[in-house]
């Protein structure tokens, strides 16, 4: 089997999901982006967006599946079956990724020729900048050698989970939904610092560093989320006036509130 930097990479479908994974990949060197091949509905704004990156834009799926090794579907959950069905023969011997929300294993077992590898994947849109996560279904059907390929691609764009199959919506919430619910703290926090007179752009810039470094804090040490807050309040100061302020506007039952509200629906 061929190593990360010989192997060719196919999107089917190339919007905003496999944009972000493309861009990360070639920002990173991981893969050059004329190894890069997708393919989309209306061909105008494929040729424009694959001329951003530099990547070959192609046809059809069956041209991109020609032409890859690796073949990821990026169309939206209700169309997957339907690009991939004409395929189906062709993607035997390839390695078939999934991005689509709410499409496990089994559900691709329907529809696949039988002995298709393929693996069921969450990816979230950090991936352009290298610091995504993408979480991969437990149960899939690569070889070791295959998913120790994929593995080594996706870790360069992202941290890489493996979660079970009754997981996979919950943990990818937290993931995928979770860069919106970040962005609007980020935002919250500029409004307030604009309204005592900080610039918007200084502002925006030490909010999103602030999540950064409190993230990558969190992971590098281990560290118990209320320890850090705890290190941050110091008696009778200023940071536990905005924390008290915090838990009297319900920020943390919101954020859970917001959290049960998604997997209910
Ligand atoms: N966005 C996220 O944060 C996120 C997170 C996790 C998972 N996902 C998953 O990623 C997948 C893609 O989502 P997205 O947000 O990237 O959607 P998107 O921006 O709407 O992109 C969908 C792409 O599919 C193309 N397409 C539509 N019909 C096609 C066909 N018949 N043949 C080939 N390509 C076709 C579209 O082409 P045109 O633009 O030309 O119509 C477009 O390039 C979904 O399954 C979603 O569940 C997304």
């Amino acid at each position: 089997m061929t190593g990360k930097e010989n192997v060719n990479i196919g999107f089917i479908g190339f919007g905003n999901m496999a944009q972000a994974m493309a861009e990360g990949l070639i920002m990173k060197g991981t893969v050059k982006a004329d190894r890069i091949y997708a393919c989309a509905k209306n061909r105008d704004k494929l040729n424009k967006n694959a001329g951003k990156y530099g990547i070959c834009g192609c046809q059809s799926p069956a041209e991109v599946v020609e032409k890859s090794d690796v073949v990821i579907a990026a169309v939206k959950p209700y169309l997957i079956e339907e690009v991939l069905t004409p395929v189906k023969a062709a993607l035997k011997g390839k390695i078939l990724i999934s991005v689509a929300v709410n499409f496990p294993f089994e559900k691709f077992e329907e529809f696949l020729a039988p002995g298709t590898h393929h693996l069921s994947t969450l990816p979230n849109t950090p991936v352009a900048v290298g610091e995504g996560i993408i979480l991969c279904e437990e149960q899939h059907s690569l070889t070791d050698e295959e998913f120790g390929l994929v593995k080594e691609l996706f870790e360069s764009i992202a941290l890489v989970e493996t979660v079970d199959a009754e997981h996979m919506g919950i943990a990818g919430t937290i993931s995928g939904c979770g860069p919106a619910f970040a962005a609007m703290f980020i935002e919250a926090l500029s409004d307030g610092a604009v309204l005592h007179g900080l610039s918007r752009e200084l502002s925006y810039k030490l909010a999103s560093q602030m999540v950064v470094g409190t993230g990558k804090l969190q992971l590098m040490t281990g560290r118990h989320p209320g320890a850090m807050k705890d290190g941050v309040c110091s008696p009778g100061g200023t940071t536990i006036v905005g924390v008290t302020t915090l838990e009297r506007k319900g920020l943390r039952s919101a954020v859970i509130d917001a959290i049960d509200a998604v997997e209910s629906k």
